[in-house]
């Protein structure tokens, strides 16, 4: 396995496996990696022939007051994971390197990004559009494993693929989970030992919520709304919740009324622990 730290040498070493016929992929990641990330480097290992792992903290993804000085890093032990996952490249750029000191190009998507995590954190989707673009054209994968985890993050990088005729196809893996239901992140090392027990809350009204529609035929979002809320405040009213939407899972627009649609049905919810904030979603199908 081999370390890459420019955007030139990484370009080197992909025109090379795409003119020699290889099925190459990237995993793009912040870092501080857990079996969730693993399991897409397995997944992308088991249906490529080589795979490069990305690792960068994106500061343009992080609002002002959000967490990037203190997002956690830890170089070393992301190396080994990587290296026993089979990862053939790690690429590790600094800040320097993917943005100079006079970046004055941005790529953003208009109201897919307005709505759900958009919403709370403004500009972030804008971030994270831009730095998925220039790791796909300093990797030029053919293939992008992605973590269902990340709903929102999908449906977004899935809609700029389409509308920059970017010669990339999305993969999206499971979530990995705790055994109590908690999705695996790399913030969840910010929480206490209680509020990472009252955290499987999450999964918990997510599957209730899509209990309600499919056993129960609840119609009404709204009435599905109200009584996770009351759950969720009787669960954990320490926790803030910030959102919990049903949509679909393309243009994550409000499904209204649920007996009359008919395909993929997105759950998204997020609330914040203290200081910490939580994402999860479910995916189903109506029918
Ligand atoms: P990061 O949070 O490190 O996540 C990297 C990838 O791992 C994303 O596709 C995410 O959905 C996936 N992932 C995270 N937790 C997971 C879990 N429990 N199970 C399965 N997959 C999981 O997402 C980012 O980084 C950044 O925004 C990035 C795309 C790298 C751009 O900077």
């Amino acid at each position: 396995m081999k370390v890459i730290k420019e955007i030139s040498s990484i370009q080197d070493i992909s025109d090379y496996y795409r003119y020699t016929g290889k099925k190459t992929a990237l995993v793009p990641t912040m870092g501080f990696l857990h079996p969730g990330h693993t399991s897409l480097m397995l997944k992308a290992k088991d249906e490529n022939d080589i795979v490069t792992v990305s690792i960068f903290v994106n500061p343009t993804q992080f609002g002002k007051n959000e967490d990037y000085s203190k997002y956690p890093r830890d170089f070393q032990r992301d190396y080994h994971i990587c290296e026993k996952a089979g990862v053939d490249y790690i690429f590790n750029p600094d800040v320097n390197e993917m943005y100079g000191d006079n970046n004055l190009t941005t790529v953003s998507l208009s109201s897919i990004t307005d709505k759900l995590e958009g919403k709370i954190r403004p500009g972030h989707f804008t971030g994270v559009a831009t730095v998925v673009t220039k790791l796909l054209n300093a990797v030029k994968p053919a293939y992008l494993y992605l973590g269902q985890k990340d709903a929102q993050q999908n449906a977004v990088l899935k809609k700029m693929i389409i509308d920059l005729n970017i010669d990339t196809e999305v993969r999206i893996c499971p979530t990995l989970r705790e055994e109590s239901g908690l999705a695996m992140s790399s913030r969840n090392t910010y929480l206490t030992p209680e509020q990472k027990d009252k955290a499987s809350v999450l999964y918990f009204i997510l599957n209730e919520g899509k209990r309600m529609i499919l056993d129960e035929k609840t119609g009404d979002i709204n009435s599905v709304k109200d009584r996770i809320r009351k759950i969720f405040s009787s669960k954990a009213p320490e926790f803030e919740l910030q959102y919990y939407e049903i949509t679909d899972n393309i243009n994550l627009e409000p499904i209204n009324d649920l007996n009359l649609y008919k395909g993929e049905v997105l759950i998204s919810v997020a609330c914040r622990a203290d200081t910490t904030r939580l994402i999860d979603n479910v995916i189903f199908h109506k029918e």
